[in-house]
């Protein structure tokens, strides 16, 4: 595979020879996706094209689409009117992929009415991108490149990482749990999982190239490796990580080998199911010296009912003695999630249980979303949909309890001391630098920038509602 890419993206080099050719990349959705954008742009890269953050000069503009939700799908149309003037007017190349190319009611919409677009690829051919792109641009021909079923996993594709401190690792792909208001795993496929070798080596190869975070990447990463082990192949493997041999068959034993990693001062990952958090991994957190602990959980909804409805497999009470559960084995730990509201049959009694679990559990952050019905998942088909005005006014009381909870919790770090991974200048301020505690809270201070990808303390001296303010005072 790896040969392939390069073969491809030599022939790339040799069309292309003498002049210097830009790329773009609008990436939509969730971190998988940021993570297959970093793979496009490291094919691109060997390619010999360089990045432009301006669209209009560009020689190739590439959205890497999403459809988890309604919206996507008018941003990705919106955009491809806007850039159809460049096709006309310098034949810029238009390629469109990701999760959005497998819906064929898409696919079908862009050969019918946006003619112009020279490559649609899946989420299953990546790999091949560097080979549509020859045939585009050789033969002008418009390439549709999509796989129904699942595709294997690939290696060795180039990955072009633009932060330094930060990377993200996708260990798995696909989801075999068919949430019904979840289009994920229709254009997905089923779970796959990398070989845990190729994981650490990657990591290692981070950490050697200074990287001190990883995040690892999954629809469902605590099934890593289950449905190889359900499908009845072997999944003892024995891996080398540094230096030393380790058996991985599991997340659990994941997460041990990634933490012997020497350079990695945390590792995070997003995102597992309540159903499956087995205590082997709680315990795999608590005796890690590495793994944040900030458990992203996602919730959907606080009411029995309406996770029956939706496929959860677990009921509020599940939910909520699970995080007792976590607490009680790791009293630090602190809990993300992510909630839809306006589910259909989502009554004013279920949305309270909703906002209830979020009163107990006190989470950290909450990624909030308004239900979106999507062609093709049993959600979509459930006759009893909620009203527009009442999602909305449902989400807004949402949003105002957890502002409220989150105000309350800055207010509990000023005055204490707090270990901060530093990521950089302040996106705003060049004289501020910016970084993240264990729990994902950012923090901004003042300090030389040799600081930049070190743990340091900092003492928390005033909090804003997104972010806090340090001062370095090398305790
Ligand atoms: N509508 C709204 N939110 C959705 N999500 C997934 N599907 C939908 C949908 N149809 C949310 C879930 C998931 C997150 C990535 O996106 O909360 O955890
Ligand atoms: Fe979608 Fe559920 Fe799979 Fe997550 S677990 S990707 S919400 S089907």
């Amino acid at each position: 595979m790896e040969t392939d890419i390069k073969v491809w993206t030599e022939k790339i080099n040799e069309l292309n020879k003498g002049k210097e050719k830009k790329y773009y990349i609008l990436t939509m959705g969730c971190q998988l996706n940021e993570n297959d954008s970093e793979k496009i742009a490291g094919m691109l890269k060997e390619a010999g094209y360089v990045k432009t953050e301006r669209i209009e000069e560009a020689d190739i503009i590439i959205f890497n689409t999403c459809c988890v939700r309604e919206n996507a799908e008018e941003r990705l149309f919106g955009k491809l009117g806007e850039v159809k003037k460049y096709k006309e007017e310098k034949g810029t190349i238009i390629a469109i992929g990701g999760c959005m190319m497998q819906e064929k009611h898409i696919t079908q919409k862009l050969k019918e009415s946006y003619k112009f677009v020279d490559i649609v690829f899946g989420t299953h051919t990546l790999e091949n991108f560097p080979k549509d792109l020859y045939y585009a641009l050789k033969e002008n021909k418009k390439i549709e490149d999509i796989l129904d079923i699942d595709g294997v996993v690939y290696e060795g594709v180039p990955v072009y990482r633009e932060d330094k401190i930060k990377a993200s690792i996708t260990i798995m792909n696909g989801c075999n749990n068919f949430c019904t208001y979840c289009i994920v795993p229709y254009v997905r496929g089923r779970e796959r999982s990398r070989n845990p070798q190729d994981i650490i080596n990657e990591a290692e190869d981070l950490a050697k190239q200074g990287y001190k975070e990883i995040t690892l990447l999954g629809q469902n990463v605590n099934s890593y490796l289950v449905y190889q082990k359900q499908k009845g192949e072997d999944v003892n493997f024995k891996v080398l990580v540094n230096g030393k041999e380790k058996q991985v068959n599991s997340f659990a034993t994941l997460l041990k080998a990634l933490d012997e990693i020497e350079g990695i001062e945390r590792i995070r990952f997003v995102s597992p199911h309540p159903k499956d958090f087995t205590d082997d991994v709680i315990d795999a957190i608590k005796d890690s010296k590495h793994v944040c602990k900030l458990i992203h959980l996602p919730l959907q909804s606080g009411s029995t009912k309406v996770l029956k409805e939706m496929n959860r497999k677990y009921t509020k009470e599940d939910y909520l003695n699970l995080a007792k559960k976590i607490k009680e084995k790791i009293p630090e730990v602190t809990f993300s999630t992510d909630i839809i509201v306006g589910f259909p049959g989502e009554t004013e009694q279920d949305f309270e249980d909703t906002l209830d679990v979020v009163k107990k559990v006190n989470f950290e952050q909450v990624f909030m979303f308004i239900y979106s019905r999507r062609v093709g998942t049993v959600a979509d088909k459930m006759e009893n949909q909620i009203p527009e005005n009442i999602k909305h006014k449902r989400f807004n009381r949402l949003k105002e309890l957890v502002e409220k909870q989150i105000e309350v919790q800055n207010k509990e770090y000023v005055g204490k001391y707090v270990d901060v991974l530093v990521e950089g200048e302040s996106k705003n301020n060049k004289d501020i630098l910016t970084g993240r505690t264990e729990s994902n809270k950012v923090v901004n201070f003042e300090g030389s920038r040799d600081l930049i990808g070190k743990v340091i303390k900092l003492k928390i001296v005033s909090e804003h509602m997104w972010y806090l303010k340090g001062i370095y005072d090398k305790m």
